[in-house]
């Protein structure tokens, strides 16, 4: 199958206007959110004009068709990332998703594997995203278990050589990003999954980043939870995916309780529905559920690697543009290799917010600051940076108009 960027542009009403006084709009931030393709609009608008209904409840056709759609959107996930249907439970974010996941083990009890004490402990890396670190730093407060990290090399990798010091037979959850949203580096996780897996802990995988730009397989991945969210894959905002192995979440506690999530209730007690169910309770995101399938079915269409196969190319190609500035700093692999196309930089000694506003001014969408990854930014010593985040709707103009409007920011402040 062809990879067209001009065809694609097309699906996405968005590339139709313009900004800043009619420039074409060049949107490079999308591992912030990505832009909507117009079948997942009109598959979230058709929901609610043709068939919205609370699922799992009413005895009439539209909740049959509601339940329908949304129970065909799960499927669709499912297969998105090579698992089964009973592993996919929507949520509202991936923070949410992460947060489920450190929650319910704050609720196991005695017994139960996920319940941590004072003499486990938690790992995670200096790479994450505050979403991935923050629920991890909470646990280990309200359980007294330690929290331990990998750290990050200069070369914007993770530093995995005592891999078995910082996974110890203590050690119960492994929480990593799968690509970081500020550096693009890749991780590799088989050495890591293999040393949780080798003491008992499970492995948490926040694949935000890595979901919407490859293949990703689950059972590949021998991970045991994975999060992404709807919205940095061409999907609508307001849903988030976990995935986990079912035997696992059978076991999890829940983290939310009320309707939808029960199999039985008295006046003081209540035991729990089967999974996916136990985590989904109250009606839940129905259209963006719907929205998220019609999404993955967009990317599968074109090819989760051509998809990756395209970003390589443009990362390239966008490396080498970009490095050829004088004073530029990338903060994140310099070479084209286990990483993604997210760029993150400096520019002389212009401040970042500075070069965004600047490079907007040009028609120019970036990122700035510290991406939710504050101590990330402090182990690379920048207090910010500029992030260009490339998807499959950008192209070798995209990082031409980033590279000429960088050039401009370097004159109008007056550096070089
Ligand atoms: N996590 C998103 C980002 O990296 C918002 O920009």
């Amino acid at each position: 199958m062809s990879f067209s960027v001009a065809d694609i542009r097309k699906d996405f009403p968005i590339f139709e206007r313009t900004i800043r006084d009619g420039k074409r709009l060049v949107y490079l931030d999308s591992g912030a959110t990505a832009q909507k393709p117009r079948v997942v609009i009109n598959a979230e608008s058709d929901f609610y004009s043709k068939h919205n209904a609370a699922v799992h409840r009413g005895a009439h056709q539209l909740a049959e068709e509601a339940t329908d759609a949304y129970e065909g959107a799960r499927e669709i996930v499912a297969k998105f990332i090579g698992g089964q249907e009973n592993e996919i439970i929507f949520t509202k974010s991936a923070t949410e998703s992460i947060n489920l996941v450190s929650y319910a083990m704050g609720n196991a009890e005695a017994g139960n594997r996920f319940a941590l004490t004072a003499s486990d402990s938690i790992v995670v890396t200096e790479m994450e995203h505050h979403a991935n670190l923050i629920p991890w730093q909470q646990l280990a407060a309200r359980t007294g278990a330690q929290l331990n990290w990998f750290n990050v090399t200069q070369d914007s990798r993770l530093d995995l050589s005592n891999v078995d010091q910082i996974i110890t037979a203590n050690t119960k959850v492994v929480a990593i990003t799968h690509q970081s949203n500020v550096l693009g580096t890749i991780n590799p996780t088989e050495a890591i999954v293999k040393r949780a897996h080798e003491v008992g802990a499970v492995v948490v995988l926040d694949a935000c980043q890595s979901v919407p730009h490859m293949s990703v397989n689950v059972a590949e991945l021998d991970v045991d939870f994975l999060a992404f969210s709807g919205h940095k894959a061409v999907g609508p905002t307001g849903v988030g995916v976990l995935w986990g192995k079912a035997e696992l979440l059978d076991e999890l506690p829940p983290f939310l309780t009320g309707g939808s999530m029960i199999e039985n209730v008295t006046m003081s007690t209540a035991t729990w529905a089967p999974v996916p169910q136990k985590f989904e309770a109250g009606v839940p995101n129905m259209a963006q559920a719907v929205g998220l399938g019609a999404a993955c079915k967009y990317l599968s269409g074109l090819g989760m690697d051509a998809v990756r196969e395209h970003e390589i190319a443009l990362t390239g190609y966008a490396l080498e543009k970009m490095s050829s500035i004088e004073g530029m700093r990338i903060v994140g692999p310099l070479e084209n290799i286990a990483r993604g196309a997210t760029i993150s930089f400096t520019l002389a000694d212009i401040h970042p917010h500075d070069i965004g506003q600047y490079v907007d001014s040009q028609g120019v969408a970036v990122r700035t600051g510290h991406h939710c990854a504050w101590p990330l930014a402090r182990a690379m010593k920048v207090p910010a940076t500029t992030r260009a985040s490339f998807y499959l709707y950008n192209d070798e103009h995209d990082v031409d108009a980033l590279v000429e409007a960088l050039l401009g920011a370097q004159k109008y402040f007056g550096r070089f």
